[in-house]
């Protein structure tokens, strides 16, 4: 960690608790069903600070986001260092931000849930340790959430809240199962085949990425082309600009292995791969000698204060903006090509998409032809809680907190941990 005091964290949590520190007593499930429900979730897994107040895993009551955007643009990425110390610096107000927004205090919560991982570990354990500290000073349980279970969950709250409301008249949540859920992010590209069980959801990896994720590329690419961080949002809003056939890109086709190959068994493992695309936009660049107005465009950008996507468009030529939508037409579809196979192969009765590259227009627009055209039900997050937030953490805990399942006090992150 840096400079930071980290004890700003332990020191402004005492100034306002209401009770004595004790210790979380387990609440039968008929107790919690019958409780007011509400969780506050918090999530630093990355590079948001966040905290959300959730009520019974369905209605987010209040999601609060300190986003680090503007610090770690310059670099275009994520520095880890200054990560942890902007989620130091911002954990306090966002949780009390969360708290005021739902109109609670600390005493009206049933429990804290925190991101255990995957993320980076300097990140996760601001949270984790301001959730720890928090849980035990309040005499709560505190329950350890799966980042990439919050994002499925993302996709399940808002589902839920459509199907409350009275007007809408949807009956049922709209979820059929199991359900073939996509997390695409900047971090992961996985495919899960989900089922809902009695004490909460089970889930099935069945497909990842063997590189880079396709978030990943988005930003990496976006950088190349001299634009702004992360990638994914610029390049979504110029993609429109240009023509996506015009660079024909192509996805190798991944190799199982020969046993597997063998069987007449659908797959079982389906495997995505977005670094050669990201070569393949480089060896563009480099044959249309695209270097010089990339450098142009990136000194004029760095010289706005604020720059947009509207700035960027007028300092790209067809070329460029032919080659940002072949590269997002290309992603996309092959994002499409392997969830929509594993969804036919699984037999899943509905898809599921989550995570910041579903808040892409062109994913959502032809993933939901895709759907319609086969008869399947999709669904996905509004784009807000497509990327990063606390809310579906919240949701994600409430299965956890029925079941009686909290975290032990020596809970720690976990940067690689797996769904
Ligand atoms: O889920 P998220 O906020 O963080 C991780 O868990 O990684 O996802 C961030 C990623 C970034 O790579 C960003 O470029 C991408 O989501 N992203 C998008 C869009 N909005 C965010 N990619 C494509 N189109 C978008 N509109
Ligand atoms: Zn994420």
């Amino acid at each position: 960690m840096n400079g930071e005091p980290s004890g700003a964290v332990a020191g402004s949590l005492a100034d306002e608790l209401p009770g004595k520190p004790g210790s979380a007593a387990k609440p039968d499930r008929r107790s919690a069903e019958a409780g007011s429900g509400l969780i506050l979730a918090i999530e630093t897994s990355c590079d948001e600070t966040a905290a959300a107040v959730v009520e019974r895993g369905r209605h987010a009551l209040s999601n609060a986001i300190a986003s680090q955007i503007a610090i770690h643009a310059p670099y275009g990425g994520v520095v880890p260092e200054l990560a942890s110390r902007e989620h130091l610096r911002n954990i306090v107000p966002v949780v009390r931000a969360a708290l005021s927004q739902a109109g609670v205090t600390f005493a009206d919560l049933d429990a804290i849930a925190v991101t255990e991982g995957p993320g980076l570990a300097g990140a996760l354990l601001v949270g984790i340790v301001y959730a720890k500290s928090l849980a035990y000073a309040l005499g709560k349980p505190l329950i350890a959430v799966n980042h990439l279970e919050g994002h499925i969950h993302a996709v399940l709250l808002e589902q839920e809240e459509l199907a409350r409301q009275p007007d809408l008249n949807l009956g049922e949540p709209p979820v059929d199962w199991p359900a073939l859920a996509l997390v695409v992010s900047g971090g992961h590209t996985n495919l899960y085949l989900a089922r809902r069980a009695a004490e909460g959801f089970t889930y099935r990896n069945v497909g990842r990425t063997l590189d880079d994720a396709a978030g990943e590329a988005f930003d990496k690419v976006a950088k190349l082309l001299g634009l702004g961080y992360p990638g994914g949002p610029w390049i979504d809003a110029l993609a429109p600009y240009g023509d996506p056939t015009a660079v024909p890109f192509s996805f190798a086709q991944i190799k199982r292995k020969a046993h597997r190959a063998a069987t007449a068994r659908p797959p079982s493992e389906f495997l995505f791969s977005f670094s050669g695309i990201k070569t393949a936009v480089l060896r563009y660049v480099q044959l249309h000698d695209l270097f010089a107005s990339i450098a142009h465009r990136r000194d004029k950008l760095a010289a706005i204060p604020k720059p947009t996507p509207e700035d960027a468009l007028v300092l790209c030529g067809k070329e460029t903006l032919d080659l940002i939508a072949s590269f997002q037409r290309a992603v996309v579809d092959d994002l499409k090509r392997k969830t929509f196979l594993a969804a036919v192969s699984l037999d899943a009765a509905s898809v599921l998409v989550s995570g910041g590259v579903a808040a892409n227009r062109e994913l959502r627009l032809r993933f939901t032809s895709e759907a319609v055209g086969r008869g399947l039900p999709i669904a996905f997050p509004s784009p807000a809680l497509s990327t990063d937030n606390a809310a579906m953490i919240g949701a994600a805990a409430w299965p956890k907190f029925l079941a009686g399942q909290f975290a032990p006090s020596e809970l720690s992150a976990q940067p690689g941990l797996a769904l």
